[in-house]
């Protein structure tokens, strides 16, 4: 059977810098609505939705105070219902994020344990401990062990009566205890709520994470567990997490219509990512090597040929990223300027050229670059806060999208966004690339709808020169100069990233071919 999500192009809204339908600055649930026609003309299947729900915001929304409602900032559910009718009148399917790792700490569950006993049932659904190295008062000083917070900092905090709970995030998104089935219980009936109102889909944030070894033992010295990396710790990829999604599936199935879920894994390596998406667990995996590869034409080989052989191994489809909100954005990691833009063109007619699903973020369609001078005081990230202002953080990638040439916020909304975006991104808005020939919203329009025609089925490499990548997918050819020199190539071009110059293919550029 094909599956919707088989072959889909996703698009990842990020709600609070998408569009602002209500003027406060801050993007919302009826700004999407009303660019539903803008998604149907792109021509994606489906949108993910970032967090929406009851938020202090201390993590843009991944701090969840209610499972089960949509922040006021964002709207209500009524506008929430109102969203998936109108997405799913336009045929595009709806994605929303899940986020069972931690919740917030103004959520009722932490605030209930906090006011309860050490040793409490209310304590139990999170991790709480004592501390080590009693001082004269009796009062611990040191954490129960030495795992660090991915945003930066120790992993633990002190509550108020002396004991510590964890927290791998930010300290204001302690962790839940998955060896709690009041946990379990919670998350499928969450899982329920939403597949009622007619989601087709979840993306399981930190899907990794839930399991913590059995003890918490310390990592030790010398694991250095960076932001999102993949290193295999007492608190990432724990075998146990998999019996999560073996029910979790179970649930999804047992709802009609095609619903899925993907997992945000990092992982050490690609056999441990299709442990997720074995038959009877979660239907995808972020493959996030394209998201921090090079661009260089070693790098893209490897990381296409790892991902199929991975997938293929457990009969999933590929999956295929390079943007994000929490990566900087990648015309600026591939050189910024025009060379950035230049290889960004190429890098997203080399995905959208292979087989399996795609992710895309929310304005790399306009080519949009991170934005690396926001005024310090205006930052948002927990990382800038917690890495001692060393790590300036994921704010440059969230900046709102420009609409229109003009305006307060680039016709974001009525009012300035909720960070200023540049002065000229008037000049990348959508209204200045609609309907321009070579544009990049224009030349993502084109690619996404020759692959709607095209499905590919298959990566099947040919010959090419050196610094250079040629494949056919079953349905044409695609060809990717990744060297610095013109290459020369032949045939009918369907569509390419930059104008041919006497039958050659530019340095970074790619092009699709018939036949
Ligand atoms: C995921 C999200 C990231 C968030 C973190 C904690 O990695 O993508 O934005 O900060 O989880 O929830």
């Amino acid at each position: 059977m094909r599956h919707w999500w088989h072959d889909a192009v996703i698009y990842q809204i990020y709600p609070r810098s998408f569009a602002d339908g209500n003027g406060d600055g801050m993007g919302d649930l009826a700004g999407i609505k009303s660019r539903i026609p803008y998604l149907s003309r792109l021509g994606v299947d489906a949108i993910w939705l970032s967090p929406f729900y009851t938020s202090p915001q201390n993590d843009a929304g991944y701090d969840v105070a209610d499972f089960r409602d949509v922040d006021p900032r964002f709207g209500d559910l009524s506008d929430f219902d109102e969203l998936v009718t109108a997405a799913h009148a336009a045929d595009l399917k709806v994605v929303v994020d899940i986020v069972p790792n931690h919740s917030s700490s103004e959520h009722p569950w932490f605030q209930a344990a906090l006011a309860a006993e050490p040793g409490s049932p209310e304590r139990a659904l999170y991790h709480f401990r004592d501390g080590v190295a009693v001082d004269e008062d009796g009062v611990t000083t040191e954490p129960p062990n030495d795992w660090r917070s991915v945003f930066g900092g120790r992993a633990w905090t002190q509550a108020p009566d002396g004991q510590w709970y964890l927290h791998l995030f930010d300290s204001t998104q302690p962790d839940f205890n998955w060896d709690n089935p009041k946990v379990h219980e919670e998350f499928a009936d969450i899982l329920r709520f939403w597949l009622d109102r007619g989601v087709d889909g979840f993306r399981v944030d930190v899907a990794h994470g839930l399991v913590k070894e059995p003890g918490l033992p310390d990592v030790g010295e010398g694991l250095d567990i960076e932001m999102l990396g993949t290193t295999r710790s007492p608190f990432f990829d724990v075998d146990g997490v998999h019996e999560i999604y073996r029910s979790w599936r179970q649930i999804l199935d047992s709802y009609p219509g095609d619903r899925m879920a993907v997992a945000e894994a990092w992982v050490e390596s690609p056999q441990r990512r299709a442990n997720y998406v074995r038959g009877d667990e979660l239907h995808q995996a972020f493959n996030f090597d394209l998201l921090v590869a090079d661009f260089d034409a070693e790098s893209y080989r490897s990381v296409i040929d790892a991902e199929l052989t991975t997938v293929t191994s457990v009969d999933a489809p590929p999956t295929w990223v390079l943007s994000n909100h929490d990566r900087p954005r990648y015309v600026t990691r591939y050189g910024d300027g025009k060379k950035g833009l230049d290889r960004a063109r190429a890098a997203v007619l080399t995905m959208l050229a292979l087989p399996g699903s795609v992710y895309l973020y929310q304005g790399e369609e306009l080519g949009l670059p991170e934005v690396l001078d926001l005024p310090d005081h205006l930052r948002e990230d927990p990382t800038w806060h917690r890495s001692g202002f060393t790590e300036k953080g994921r704010d440059g990638c969230r900046v709102p999208l420009p609409w229109k040439r003009s305006g307060p916020s680039f016709g974001f909304g009525e009012a300035a966004g909720w960070l200023p975006q540049p002065s000229d991104w008037g000049e990348k808005s959508v209204e200045a690339q609609d309907g321009v020939e070579g544009s990049t919203l224009e030349l993502y329009r084109s690619a996404l709808a020759l692959r709607r025609r095209d499905v590919p089925t298959k990566v099947a490499w040919l010959p090419s020169e050196a610094d250079t990548l040629s494949f056919h997918n079953g349905c044409f050819r695609c060809v990717v100069n990744f060297g610095s020199q013109p290459v020369p190539v032949d045939g009918d071009v369907l569509l390419s990233s930059a104008d041919l110059i006497d039958g050659a293919l530019p340095s970074g550029a790619a092009a699709w071919f018939s036949g």
